[in-house]
């Protein structure tokens, strides 16, 4: 086996593609996500030469610059990563002047990185600044989630908080609440902007009518959480139409975040 698949977070990178693809959020080439490599995992594992140089679209943030990513291939579909990830995924090291990815390995047959590489540098590059232990940036097409953007009022703080109401875990998985942007145009500067201004306060940022971005110092972490908030999106789904007798009230939630010592999202709790 080539030494790139022998790495322990590559191999769990596939396996999570696999699993998106599976829990059906990633239609056709729905999705995509980079994960930062660590110097001791570029060390052991990843080719020095750089096999091919691609033009990255924006100048990469200082932050970034010299690090090494997993990042999966634009049009590729998550059905088949896994199964040939040398075609699907690409290891890239962004160059020190932050305008060039240094391709090491994958992207056979011509192939680049996402569409979508302006938001996930941009968000590596503000979740960095949060929390230097940062690795992951994750875009996919959740189908209750994306649903309930077509059925419910775009408000960060009402759709927070009734994704909070649901069900015990969602305030202590993502206490902070989730960034909401509007309908925009993606693969563009734009939205990577816009969704890497959302990361500054949030690890979770649902683009409406099209899916949600999550991060997070491990995949799974990445891939939880946005599990975590899709699971709450199918609950409320079913709910809508029915008059809801019962939810979690305020109290409840502050009991849950005193006894996992949460701070929830400031003045969203009365
Ligand atoms: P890519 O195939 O370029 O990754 O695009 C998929 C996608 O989900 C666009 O938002
Ligand atoms: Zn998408």
């Amino acid at each position: 086996m080539e030494k790139i698949l022998e790495c322990p977070s590559i191999g769990q990178y596939l396996s999570i593609i696999d699993n998106m693809y599976r829990l059906g959020w990633d239609e056709r080439n729905g999705g995509n996500v980079s994960m930062l490599l660590s110097p001791e995992e570029v060390e052991t594992y990843v080719p020095k030469e750089t096999i091919r140089e691609i033009p990255l679209p924006i100048v990469a943030d200082e932050i970034v610059r010299g690090k090494t990513f997993a990042i999966t291939r634009t049009g590729g579909y998550f059905r088949n990563t896994k199964g040939d990830p040398r075609k699907n995924i690409g290891v890239i090291t962004i160059s020190d002047d932050g305008k060039i990815a240094h391709l090491h390995w994958g992207f056979e047959d011509n192939g680049s990185f996402t569409s979508e590489v302006y938001a996930h540098l941009m968000c590596h590059a503000t979740r960095l600044k949060v929390n230097p232990k940062n690795r992951v940036v994750m875009h996919t097409h959740p189908t209750n989630l994306l649903t309930l953007t077509h059925l419910v009022k775009l408000d960060e703080k009402e759709l927070t908080l009734a994704l909070w109401r649901t069900m015990t875990e969602s305030i202590v998985v993502f206490p902070e609440g989730v960034g909401v942007l509007p309908w925009m145009l993606c693969g563009t500067n734009e939205i990577g902007v816009a969704t890497a201004e959302k990361m500054k306060e949030y690890r979770v940022v649902v683009w409406s009518l099209h899916g949600v971005y999550g991060s997070g110092e491990t995949i799974d972490e990445a891939f939880g959480l946005i599990e975590t908030v899709e699971k709450a999106a199918q609950i409320m789904m079913g709910e809508l139409g029915h008059k809801i007798v019962n939810d979690i009230d305020d109290e409840g939630l502050k009991a849950i975040a005193d006894h996992f010592g949460l701070v929830p999202h400031p003045g969203y709790l009365k």
